[in-house]
């Protein structure tokens, strides 16, 4: 059953969908369905449905990738002690976004989110006006030079001083004729040195057919998605040092508690590294 298309029930006066944008599922909107959001609309719940059925595992390897951006976010802002975040692949608003996670711990850290999906700066926009540590831009992860020239990444974040990366769950929407290697060899760079960078992916390694499918099913969204194997995921980051415990399948960071049992089948790889 197709459902209709109704507007986000949050902040709705902030965005209005495009022909383009109604008609065609959005990652940051099915994300945000799959972790139980409402800043969807019908295409993006039918679609994400259907990934569902490809893998009934699916919102809960979306919920650890989630869980693993908070362990992260705390250990950067508490043990590392950086106090500024760029974070490249943003998605919707939801509970527990890293400035609300890094600001807890320090209240004067800054943080700049980058996302190219429109819905996403609408929202965060809504959700920042009386922060002014923090801010939503609109820009694209396949053009690093315009990221690092931009006037608001230039007035809240120091690059001569440590910051962190972060690329969650965005560079499989980054397909190889866009040179995603490259990409992040020109971001390292524009690095200084104690900067991290924090990188999660989706891996057909675990369990190859069910990953194909959802490239399949995601190939009918507006960004095409390309698992990676470990090794390719790993190349991201370059000659930076991996933080224990390495590139792992992201319930495997640095976990709370326990993994639970079927942990061993979210196909989602994550890891951080410091830049020597
Ligand atoms: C699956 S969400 C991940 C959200 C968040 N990083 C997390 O891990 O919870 C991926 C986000 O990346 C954004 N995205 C995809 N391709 C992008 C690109 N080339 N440049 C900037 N953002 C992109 C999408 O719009 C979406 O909001």
């Amino acid at each position: 059953m197709t459902e209709s298309t109704e507007l986000p029930s949050a902040r709705p006066e902030q965005w209005r969908p495009s022909e383009f944008e109604e008609r065609t599922p959005s990652v940051a909107r099915m994300y945000d369905f799959l972790l139980g959001g409402k800043d969807n609309l019908g295409v993006d719940r039918e679609r994400a449905r259907e990934a569902v059925s490809a893998d009934p595992l699916f919102p809960r390897v979306v919920r650890e990738n989630r869980a693993f951006l908070g362990r992260v976010a705390r250990f950067l802002a508490e043990e590392c002690g950086i106090d500024q975040f760029l974070d490249i692949g943003t998605g919707l608003p939801t509970q527990d976004n890293v400035h609300q996670i890094v600001q807890r711990i320090n209240p004067d850290a800054s943080v700049v989110y980058v996302d190219n999906d429109p819905v996403v700066l609408a929202h965060g926009r809504a959700l920042l006006a009386d922060n002014n540590r923090t801010t939503v831009i609109q820009a694209d992860l396949r053009d690093p030079g315009a990221i690092l020239a931009h006037p608001d990444v230039r007035r809240l974040l120091d690059l001569d001083r440590p910051v962190a990366l972060l690329l969650l769950a965005i560079l499989h929407f980054v397909p190889d004729e866009a040179e995603p290697h490259a990409l992040l060899d020109e971001l390292r760079a524009a690095l200084p040195s104690g900067s991290y960078l924090a990188i999660t992916h989706g891996s057909p390694d675990l369990r190859p057919d069910v990953v194909h499918r959802l490239e399949e099913i995601y190939s009918r969204t507006a960004s095409p998605a390309l698992a990676r194997s470990r090794e390719d995921v790993a190349r991201f980051f370059g000659d930076f040092e991996m933080v224990d415990p390495g590139l792992v399948w992201v319930p495997w960071w640095r976990p709370e508690q326990e993994p639970a049992e079927d942990s061993d089948l979210v196909w989602f790889l994550g890891g951080v590294a410091r830049k020597p």
